[in-house]
């Protein structure tokens, strides 16, 4: 059972890692959908789940353990195929609840630790059959509870099935009977049986065991319902994606049309008439009373724009803020920071902002919220029309971002990075080597280039 488990570990750090180094979010900014990106952790998983499971039936069968000589082929890599399945899916999703790599791997090491505790129990199939599936456990409404509950667990499933094999295919001995049984060969047929049998020595009279299939199958359904709350918590949890989606947002019509190819609300726009950029508007040269006016006076403007619904063809801000809460669940308090507070600002297409501030006056967590980085707390802002909250996924192929921290795996070289983000920016495949060692050459990388 520890091979799977260690792939719970391993999923739950790397992941979390990507996220704690933002690489994702990196990712997402140069034009990777969050689809994308979770069905290539899914797809690198269950290959390293494949590999494990096959090279630990492999050895088993080749070292001849009774459970593995006496259970047929396909019972074997099913079992130990999904128990890896559903381990993945817990490290996915515990790496979608924490926000670092340490709380993510301290986690999933616990819950590892858990599962061993849970081996060592209930691999005895005779201490759980007399704790849970005596006909006097049967009618007992408490332990009812637990044994559903019990059942919800994957490691109990595994355990379960193991051992009700176990029970035919190994030689064990009975701590009801305290005898010896020797093994035999566990028949096919026997996998969607029931187990009755009478103890004469068990204190609750017959036994009752579900069949291995009746387990299976809920591993088949913990499976289906780790991967809803992996998708779910991935879209409502900011940590993920930065500015996280309403909890309602499977019900939202506008969230499954923007998944559509080619779906862009925004494409009805009428163009603007393009303004005169005068001093004012950039604030050269002006007293602290003519900016507050400044101010002023593009904050009338984007309101009465906004109530005259003149559409927005370039950026568009209104009274966007951030705070940071101290309190969880966003309750306020005197220690919350005011990162943005209410700003107001209309970009025509085609004219250039520069944003200038001291350090920390807020214009990262502007760019984030723009972005769709951060959720801002209240006020919104549209780009070519779209706002910046509802149509990410659309925003994110049409800007380009360069952040204020690296995208950079320690895994990769220089030449590495370059045509990975070559490939996601669709430089024609035979331009990208060329390319590449140009733009290497002109920064001066050229001599550490595969290092
Ligand atoms: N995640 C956060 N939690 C709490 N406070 C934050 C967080 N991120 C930023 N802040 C605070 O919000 C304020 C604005 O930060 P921000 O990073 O946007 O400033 P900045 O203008 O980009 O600064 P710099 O010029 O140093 O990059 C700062 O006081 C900062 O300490
Ligand atoms: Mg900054």
């Amino acid at each position: 059972m520890i091979p799977p488990l260690i792939l719970l570990v391993f999923v739950a750090q790397l992941v979390s890692r990507e996220k704690d180094l933002k690489l994702r979010q990196g990712l997402n900014m140069v034009g990777i959908s969050h689809s994308v990106y979770m069905l290539s952790w899914l797809i690198v998983a269950t290959l390293l789940n494949i590999v494990q499971c096959t090279i630990l039936v492999l050895t088993s069968n080749f070292y001849n353990y009774s459970w593995f000589a006496h259970t047929s082929l396909g019972i074997q890599l099913t079992l130990f195929f999904w128990l890896g399945q559903t381990t993945i899916m817990m490290g996915l999703v515990i790496a979608t609840i924490l926000k670092t790599e340490h709380s993510a791997t301290m986690l999933s090491m616990m819950i590892v630790v858990n599962f061993l505790c849970f081996d060592f129990l209930f691999s005895f199939n005779d201490l759980s059959d007399a704790l849970f599936y005596t006909i006097r456990a049967e009618s007992n409404p408490i332990i009812e509870t637990i044994v559903f509950f019990f059942e919800l667990l994957p490691p109990f499933q595994f355990c379960m099935i193991f051992g009700v094999i176990a029970h035919t295919a190994c030689n064990h001995f009975s701590s009801v009977s305290m005898n010896w049984v020797p093994g035999v060969v566990y028949d096919d047929s026997m996998w969607y049986e029931n187990l009755h049998f009478h103890k004469e020595s068990q204190e609750g009279g017959d036994l009752n065991v579900p069949s291995p299939s009746h387990y299976m199958n809920k591993m088949y359904m913990d499976f289906v319902l780790l991967t809803f709350m992996w998708w779910y918590l991935d879209h409502v949890l900011s940590s993920n994606r930065g500015a996280p989606h309403n909890f309602y947002f499977i019900f939202q019509k506008q969230y499954w049309q923007s998944l559509k190819p080619g779906y862009n609300p925004g494409a009805k726009l009428i163009k603007n008439k393009r303004r005169q950029v005068k001093k004012e508007d950039i604030g050269l040269g002006l007293s602290e009373s003519q900016l507050r006016n400044s101010a002023e006076n593009e904050m009338n403007k984007v309101i009465q724009q906004e109530e005259d619904e003149v559409p927005a063809d370039g950026l568009r801000i209104y009274d966007i803020r951030k705070t940071y809460f101290k309190s969880p669940f966003g309750r306020p308090g005197p220690k919350d920071v005011h990162a943005v507070n209410g700003i107001f600002l209309d970009v025509a297409q085609n004219e250039l902002l520069c944003l200038l501030g001291h350090n920390g006056a807020g214009k990262s967590t502007l760019f984030n919220m723009l972005t769709g980085m951060v959720a801002p707390t209240s006020g919104y802002a549209k780009i070519c029309g779209l706002d910046v909250m509802e149509n990410q996924e659309i925003l994110r192929k049409i800007m380009g971002v360069v952040p204020q921290f690296d995208i950079l795996w320690n895994q990769l070289t220089p030449m590495d990075h370059m045509i990975l983000f070559s490939k996601i920016k669709g430089v024609m495949l035979g331009d990208i080597q060329s390319k590449s060692n140009e733009l290497l050459n002109q920064v001066g990388l050229e001599d550490v280039k595969h290092a």
